[in-house]
């Protein structure tokens, strides 16, 4: 009788949340700086990616949701669902704070980020039930679903009821994956300034044992580390991650050895996954060809954009593969299959930009647009090299792709790309090992109308930035300065919408 009420008042509320987006959902459409190839939420506040998993034959992507504005708020699980990580459908809403442990009356609560498995044929989520103000404010839930679309959650909950130890920042954001036949779940927790990944396990996802910390801050990585996911990769682990407070990074990946029988991940090299403002809380996915599969919140907290009214909130980046290279580098690629994307190429070959002469090439519309260009560095006496894009005429704006041949720097300029946040990013694009490969330099460029992710030599470094110019344009206009530079080759394509 009590199980059937709750499984009633969470129905109710997902009806209640469906309708609050179907009201909104048109007036969002037509807003401008709707992406057309990102997944984004049909209306409402859209963070972090959750429960990433294939089932069934298709990949569910979950995502913390508040259906209610365009704002954070009381959190639910947003659903979508691909077969090609490109083309996403719409599920109804899977998760809604109901329960005492996910439910309170203001401030911050709600079904908190998580991931998924499959478990004897069923999708079970697994998040955290967070209440402003509770004690305890965070604790370890589970929902199951056997169709993977209608959730209903664990009358077991909360599984993990509470923080293995007092004075801890945060107890949230389990990631679970199985080893060797035993279920294990890291947690984003911080203590005394210092970030930590907590490790658990279980025979039956149901009883957690506490193994310890898995992994924690040297003291310059951030006092809370949120959203961490830890993984094999080639024959090292990988733990993912996203610092609070580390000046300078809002995502960082360790590479190192998972003890399974210690509980402890040894790092032995740490980098960021994505160099731009707008990356973070990235979660993975092991799919059915073996891929690495990593989508994170094209986004960051703090966005100017965050305070404007516009029926919706939020995108996510395109999918990336990870992969360990053989000297120890994790590179991240956008998946091939966005290849489905591209229409009306256009291509060339062999072009000299000359000292100080611009050279223009242009895309039909400039909603979405993707370019790969391939520049030889060898023997010129070139300084930089820069790029412009999304410069509507007349409008002022332009975002600028910099590449300094001296100091080996990337540098993605959105410091004059239009509305609301300005930044300007860069990375040391080192030249050792093969990373230049004869001295070229690779870029593969993602526009989508409110959206720039920029791939340096095939995933060696990424830097993601939300945009906002006022008008849109598909042009780009390349200039050398300081000597000529051989642009070898240049392929660039329309790319569909996947909403219309
Ligand atoms: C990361 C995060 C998580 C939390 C969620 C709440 O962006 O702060 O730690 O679970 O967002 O929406």
């Amino acid at each position: 009788m009590k199980v059937s009420s709750e499984k009633q008042a969470h129905k109710e509320s997902i009806r209640l949340a469906e309708k609050a987006v179907a009201a909104q959902a048109e007036a969002a459409a037509r807003d401008d700086y709707r992406l057309q190839y990102h997944m984004l939420p049909q209306a409402g506040w859209m963070n972090d990616p959750n429960g990433l998993i294939q089932y069934k034959g298709e990949y569910h992507l979950f995502y913390q949701h508040h259906p209610y504005s365009d704002k954070w708020g009381p959190m639910h699980w947003g659903h979508a669902v691909s077969k090609d990580l490109v083309h996403w459908r719409h599920l109804p809403i899977a998760l809604a704070p109901t329960e005492p442990y996910e439910l309170g009356q203001e401030g911050g609560y709600g079904c908190w980020s998580g991931s998924a498995v499959e478990i004897d044929a069923k999708l079970t989520l697994i998040y955290t039930g967070h209440v402003d103000g509770r004690e305890p404010m965070e604790v370890q839930c589970a929902a199951s679903s056997v169709d993977g679309v209608v959730f209903d959650k664990h009358s077991g909950n909360p599984l993990i009821p509470g923080s293995p130890d007092t004075g801890n920042l945060g107890f949230r954001d389990p990631k679970v994956w199985r080893h060797d036949g035993l279920w294990y779940m890291v947690l984003g927790s911080g203590k005394e300034g210092k970030g930590k990944a907590l490790l658990y396990q279980s025979e039956d996802l149901e009883r957690w044992e506490y193994m310890g910390t898995a992994a924690e801050s040297d003291g310059t990585q951030g006092d809370m580390w949120e959203c961490p996911d830890l993984f094999p990769l080639g024959d090292k682990h990988v733990l993912v991650l996203s610092p609070m407070n580390m000046p300078d990074a809002k995502n960082l990946y360790m590479i190192g050895e998972m003890d399974y029988a210690s509980g402890k991940f040894t790092p032995e090299a740490q980098a960021k996954l994505d160099h731009g403002p707008d990356f973070y809380a990235a979660q993975t996915l092991l799919d059915d060809k073996g891929r690495r599969i990593m989508i994170a919140w094209m986004d960051h907290w703090g966005s100017e954009m965050a305070r404007e009214d516009r029926g919706w909130y939020g995108a996510m980046t395109l999918p990336r593969e990870l992969v360990l290279l053989p000297e120890g580098k994790l590179v991240s690629r956008p998946v091939p299959e966005l290849e489905l994307l591209r229409e009306d190429g256009i291509i060339a070959s062999g072009v000299t930009l000359s000292n100080g002469n611009d050279m223009e090439w242009s895309v039909r519309d400039g909603q979405g647009f993707e370019w790969i260009a391939e520049f030889a560095l060898d023997g010129t006496q070139a300084e930089r090299l820069e790029m412009t894009l999304l410069a509507a005429e007349g409008s002022g704006e332009s975002t600028v792709i910099r590449y300094l041949l001296r100091e080996n720097k990337l540098i993605l300029d959105c410091s004059a790309s239009g509305h609301a946040d300005a930044s300007i990013s860069e990375v040391s694009v080192s030249t050792e090992t093969s990373d230049t490969n004869g001295a070229t330099l690779k870029l593969q460029v993602f526009v989508d109308r409110s959206s720039i992710e920029v791939f340096v030599n095939d995933g060696r470094y990424v830097l993601t930035s939300r945009v906002y110019p006022s008008a849109l344009t598909g042009g780009i206009t390349m200039k050398a300065k300081g000597g000529n530079i051989t642009l070898q080759s240049l392929n660039m394509w329309n790319l569909k919408s996947i909403w219309s």
